[in-house]
């Protein structure tokens, strides 16, 4: 299947190109034109482990392109996955001012059915307003369907986890962006066995927020436990060991030591 990738960084360099991997036809898009031209030199600008030679292989193999240009971008695919940048605002609200332009951007050029895929991580009903800026600068009448379709890769094993995924979320409002979805995922389903989540939007957007916030919650439990034991002369290594061991509580995300943080704690 062919797929735009609109946003080139961690998340969408490492995603187009499994998908790539897995046979489809990616089109990453990125408006940073040096870091398309590191890439069209076949270099990459991250280090993700085995990253470089799957971008690599599949440049070679033509199923991996990248350009600046969004109407070609749009042009190019049915799907496009929008994985732009979230930076935290002023007051630590996610900007989401690139979801928003990628939105306009696309709306202006398309003139046939396009699926906007959220990839980013974004607040929920943010699917919402989206549709709304679609609507508002398409400039003919034409179908579309967004979507959402939140990323729970980690940094520093990111290639792995695209491959083999706990679980894919996905958050539809047809029958259309559904089975688009599935066509996609249905060589990463076949070999990891993952489950494939299919439930509205704002249901796939708590998701990946109430999947974070958890974790997040079990960092700072532990941390504050970590004290207790420093003033009681206890060790927090065993009491997290004592504590994982139920299967209720499980032992990852049990290690005292520096909080937590990352792109999707804006
Ligand atoms: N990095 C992670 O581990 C991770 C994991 C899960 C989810 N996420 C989420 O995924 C999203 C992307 O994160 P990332 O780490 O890949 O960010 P990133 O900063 O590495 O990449 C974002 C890319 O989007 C490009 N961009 C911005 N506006 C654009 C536009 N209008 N058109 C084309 N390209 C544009 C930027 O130039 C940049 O290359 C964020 O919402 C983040 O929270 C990140």
């Amino acid at each position: 299947m062919k797929i735009t990738m609109v946003g080139t960084g961690y998340v969408g360099l490492v995603t187009g190109t499994c998908f790539a991997e897995i046979g489809h036809q990616v089109l990453c898009v990125d408006n940073d034109a040096r870091k398309i031209d590191i890439l069209r030199k076949r270099r990459i600008p991250i280090y993700e482990e085995d990253l470089e030679d799957l971008v690599i292989r599949n440049i070679d193999a033509e199923r991996l392109h990248f350009t600046t240009s969004i109407r070609e971008g749009t042009e190019f695919a049915e799907v496009i996955f929008i994985a732009v940048g979230t930076p935290p605002a002023y007051h630590g609200e996610p900007n989401l001012s690139y979801v928003e332009q990628v939105g306009r951007q696309v709306a202006a050029h398309m003139t046939d059915y396009r699926l906007l895929v959220e990839k980013s991580t974004v607040p929920v009903n943010t699917g919402i307003q989206l549709k709304r800026t679609i609507s508002k600068y398409l400039r003919e009448k034409v179908d579309f369907d967004v979507a959402s379709n939140p990323e729970f890769l980690r940094e520093g094993s990111a290639v792995h986890d695209a491959f083999n995924p706990d679980r894919i979320v996905i958050g539809v409002e047809s029958e259309r962006a559904t089975r688009l979805l599935r066509e996609i995922y249905e060589p990463i389903i076949a070999r990891s066995g993952c489950e494939f989540l299919v439930m509205n939007i704002p249901s796939a957007e708590l998701t990946k927020h109430a999947s974070n916030s958890f974790l997040a919650t079990k960092i700072s439990f532990i941390n504050a436990v970590s004290r207790v034991c420093e003033l009681a002369g206890a060790d927090i290594e065993q009491v997290a060991h004592g504590m994982g061991l139920d299967p209720r509580i499980g032992s990852s995300f049990l290690r005292a030591g520096v909080g937590y943080g990352g792109s999707c704690f804006p």
